[in-house]
């Protein structure tokens, strides 16, 4: 399979784009990036930083940078944080410049998964227990139309990362020949 063009994949935090990423890149000898690592190494600051200190606005006009750069750079599997497709146009440049998989994983398991992991997200780091469930569901039920405007939308819940990966594998080639 040759893949000529870049492989987003977006979806919720804790959906699993960054470490079903990593392993597909290495699967398809391709370079992985990952828009929040891509964002810290440039502002030279952690996205709780960005987030603390100049705000949300100005962490995605950083993510909307990211995006117009990227497209002149070789095709990679890349991870985009979970507000990438909701800002204006990108979700067009993302289809544009490569082929846009959803990682969906249901409301239930993401809030298992992370409550676990919200210090370093600046949106769920200080939420109650009592508040995270129905913040979370709010914020899936705004952008679920957004994911799920993805040339490929796969369920990622019961599989380990490396089955994900095959299967993932198994529909690239259906699409791309
Ligand atoms: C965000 C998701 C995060 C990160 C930032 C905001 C969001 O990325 O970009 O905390 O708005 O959903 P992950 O989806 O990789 O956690």
């Amino acid at each position: 399979m040759k893949i000529q063009q870049h492989i987003f994949l977006i979806g919720f935090m804790g959906s699993g784009k960054s470490t079903v990423g990593k392993l597909l890149a290495e699967r398809l000898h391709l370079p992985f990036i990952d828009s929040d690592k891509e964002i810290e190494k440039t502002a030279g600051k952690t996205i709780n930083e960005i987030f603390s200190g100049e705000g949300e606005e100005a962490f995605r006009r950083l993510e909307m940078t990211f995006l117009t750069q990227l497209s002149s750079s070789k095709p990679s599997v890349v991870a985009v944080g979970g507000g990438f497709p909701m800002l204006e146009g990108a979700l067009e440049l993302m289809h544009e410049s490569g082929l846009v998989i959803y990682l969906n994983t249901s409301l239930l398991t993401l809030i298992k998964r992370l409550k676990e992991e919200k210090q370093d997200r600046p949106l769920l780091r200080d939420l109650s227990d009592s508040e995270f469930h129905p913040f979370v569901e709010d914020l899936l039920s705004k952008r679920v139309h957004f994911y799920k405007q993805a040339k490929l939308i796969m369920p990622n819940e019961r599989n380990s990362p490396n089955e994900l990966v095959e299967k993932l594998v198994k529909e690239l080639n259906k699409l791309i020949d």
